[in-house]
């Protein structure tokens, strides 16, 4: 009898002792998930609002598009079908046409003038193993656009040859964005180093791609 009552008692004693403690294990499992909840949220609300920001990305975009609208860019993204020339971007003599790959029509290919590397000598061609102009149904076109034009369509994968933030991002680096500061002899560079440009381009982008008010 004794032995029974003791170990009723202890019976008693460890369900209480159970529920006690799993009512415990259960609150804090709330408790902390309840705080996982709270907390993923904020921080991702956080993180993007941190990274993104309208002044900075507006301010850096002045710099991408002074580089844009030099001749040694805007030569190539003209706002009809002939390439432009020179300092003063006129149409380019001969008027070789884009073609619908950009690279030319019929014997006025761009190739045959522009070779791998640029021709010694004043007035003579760029080259690059890939110089031609956007495609027609694709003309990414510079000339006369705005600021505020330009960041927009830069951005519009309808635009932009389907380019993603990723594929802009790597674009920077891109075969005829660097002749641009190789332009052959006697003519401008861009306006800021292809260091600064590349920098610019980084923070319009990841800072939110906003466009300038006009
Ligand atoms: C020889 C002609 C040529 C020159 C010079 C040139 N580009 Fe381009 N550019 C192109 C072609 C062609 C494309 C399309 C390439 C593609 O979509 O893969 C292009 C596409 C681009 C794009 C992506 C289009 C978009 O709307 O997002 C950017 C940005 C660009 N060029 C910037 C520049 C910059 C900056 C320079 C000067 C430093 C420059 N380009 C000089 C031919 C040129
Ligand atoms: C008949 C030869 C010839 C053909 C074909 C030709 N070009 Fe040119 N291109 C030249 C010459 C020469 C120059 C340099 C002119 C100068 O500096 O006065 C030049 C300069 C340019 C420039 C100016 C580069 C700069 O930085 O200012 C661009 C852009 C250009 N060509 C694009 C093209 C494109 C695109 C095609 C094909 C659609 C093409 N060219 C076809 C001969 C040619």
């Amino acid at each position: 009898m004794k032995r029974y009552s003791k170990n009723g008692k202890g019976d008693l004693f460890s369900v209480k002792t159970a529920t006690i403690l799993s009512i415990l294990v259960f609150i804090m499992a709330v408790g902390a998930s309840a705080f996982r909840k709270d907390d993923a949220p904020v921080k991702e609300v956080k993180w993007s609002a941190a990274d993104r920001d309208s002044i900075e990305s507006v301010k850096a975009f002045a710099t991408v598009y002074k580089v844009l609208m030099s001749p040694r860019c805007m030569n190539c993204h003209p706002a009809g079908d002939v390439p432009l020339q020179g300092d003063d971007s006129h149409l380019h003599t001969m008027a070789p046409k884009r073609g619908h790959d950009g690279k030319g029509v019929f014997a006025m290919k761009c190739s045959n003038c522009h070779q791998e590397t640029n021709t010694p000598g004043l007035h003579t061609p760029p080259g690059n193993p890939d110089w031609h102009l956007p495609p027609a149904d694709m003309k990414m076109v510079f000339q006369g656009k705005s600021a505020h034009e330009l960041a927009k369509q830069l951005v519009d994968k309808k635009k932009n040859g389907n380019k993603d933030i990723k594929k802009l991002i790597e674009h920077a680096d891109d075969g005829l964005v660097l002749a641009g500061w190789n332009p052959g002899e006697g003519r401008t560079l861009p306006p800021v180093s292809h260091a600064e440009f590349k920098k610019a381009w980084l923070t319009w982008l990841n800072k939110g791609a906003y466009a300038p008010k006009k």
